[in-house]
């Protein structure tokens, strides 16, 4: 196999007190992000593809509307393993140190990034992502349809907030922004979004 499933980078109970059952994870990593694994080995498998890094599936896939299957599930299978590295128990709250400064430098203030951040997440009409992404220098937050992601549009991801139904469902029903919310307050894993910023 190819493209494999990294393991969740904690303990599936880990964010229960923070808003994120274990239920949750049971079908978001063990079924929806599954099933983004084995249905990209089953349409690379025998092609030139299947030796390519994921990364490259990605943008090579993103080109050519022949591959729009192989885009959405390669794409998928990189935003969920991205998102669950956004997450920590005892997250959220606001960045430190260099982060901290460029966000307050191109927003204005940590305030300002959250509203943006929080109504970008709000507003993506059906399934998507919410991102905090590096532009060729500069930190701006994106919205994205269905799989689609700054990989695919030349900008590197910094954070994302997943707000397909599924990833809130089980936990808030229909209350995305209570989702959102909670994401911002409880949730953000800023030390990786911080590593990311460090490699821009
Ligand atoms: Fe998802």
């Amino acid at each position: 196999m190819a493209f494999t499933q990294p393991p969740l980078p904690f303990d599936i109970k880990a964010l229960e007190q923070y808003g994120m059952k274990a239920e949750t994870f049971e079908y978001h990593y063990g079924k929806h992000h599954a099933a983004y694994v084995t249905n990209l080995n089953k349409l690379t498998e025998g092609t030139e593809l299947a030796n390519k890094s994921l990364e490259e599936v990605i943008q090579i896939s993103f080109k050519d509307s022949s591959k729009a299957g192989i885009f959405n599930n390669a794409a998928q299978v990189w935003n969920h393993s991205f998102f669950w590295n956004c997450l920590k128990p005892a997250g959220g709250g606001a960045p430190t140190g260099d982060l901290a400064a460029k966000i307050n430098q191109d927003f204005g203030s940590f305030e300002k990034f959250t509203e943006e951040f929080s109504t970008a997440a709000a507003t993506q009409f059906g399934s998507g992502w919410a991102w905090l992404v590096d532009d060729g220098g500069t930190l701006k937050v994106m919205k994205t349809p269905n799989a689609e992601n700054p990989l695919a549009h030349g900008k590197k991801a910094l954070l994302t907030l997943d707000v397909w139904e599924h990833a809130y469902y089980i936990d808030y029903k229909n209350a995305r922004p209570a989702f959102i919310k909670n994401f911002l307050d409880k949730l953000v894993n800023w030390d990786f979004v911080a590593a990311n910023y460090a490699q821009a």
